[in-house]
């Protein structure tokens, strides 16, 4: 995959489609608190009640066509010094560098676009050996692991906490 290739923009109404075509399907939202969409009405009203007013949340794009996602939801109040950051890219796409590409390309614009922010972590399930790849490609540090955390599509997991702080992102 050529890397010039490899955009993020945010979400349109005209990407229903190609959303549907990636989050419907349930090897894409298994690690994620998503309910797969089952509709291309369904993809639709997401973007435009979901993806649109989130604080930041980017379509992956190939060729401007939207193949993924990465979402980065920032604390308030106290908590405005960390964020949570979060992504999926479709199937087809898994293996070509996509998800860590896009993750090193929105960590200077995430910490642009919220001046409190310091911290950027992801909390990882223990099994999901891609993501913890995509993290570790991108900079981000290990933390430590978090037992018996949260119940995911049915079943309580185990998860890594990673993290990236402002300070260490132009290393
Ligand atoms: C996790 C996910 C985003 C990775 O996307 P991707 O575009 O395939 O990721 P990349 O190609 O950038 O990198 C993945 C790395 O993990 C490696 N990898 C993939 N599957 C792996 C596995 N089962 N075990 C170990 N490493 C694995 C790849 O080899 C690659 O490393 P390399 O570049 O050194 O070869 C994708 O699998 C996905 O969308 N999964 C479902 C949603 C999800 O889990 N999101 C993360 C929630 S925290």
């Amino acid at each position: 995959m050529d890397a010039s290739r490899i955009t993020l923009r945010k979400f349109r109404p005209t990407d229903a489609d190609d959303l549907f075509s990636w989050a419907g399907d349930d090897r894409v939202t298994r690690n994620l608190r998503w309910k797969t969409l089952e509709s291309k009405q369904e993809a639709l009203t997401f973007i435009r009640e979901v993806c649109m007013p989130h604080p930041w949340r980017r379509s992956i794009c190939i060729d401007d066509r939207s193949v993924g996602f990465i979402s980065v939801f920032p604390g308030s109040g106290e908590d405005r010094c960390r964020a949570d950051i979060g992504y999926a890219v479709a199937v087809e796409f898994w293996g070509q560098g996509i998800a860590s590409k896009a993750v090193k390309m929105a960590i200077p614009q995430v910490f642009q676009d919220f001046p409190e922010l310091v911290r950027l972590q992801a909390y990882v399930d223990v099994e999901n050996k891609a993501s913890h790849m995509v993290l570790e490609k991108a900079g981000f540090s290990k933390e430590g692991l978090l037992r018996k955390y949260l119940y995911l599509k049915g079943r309580v997991k185990d998860l890594i906490v990673y993290s990236i702080l402002s300070k260490d992102e132009s290393i």
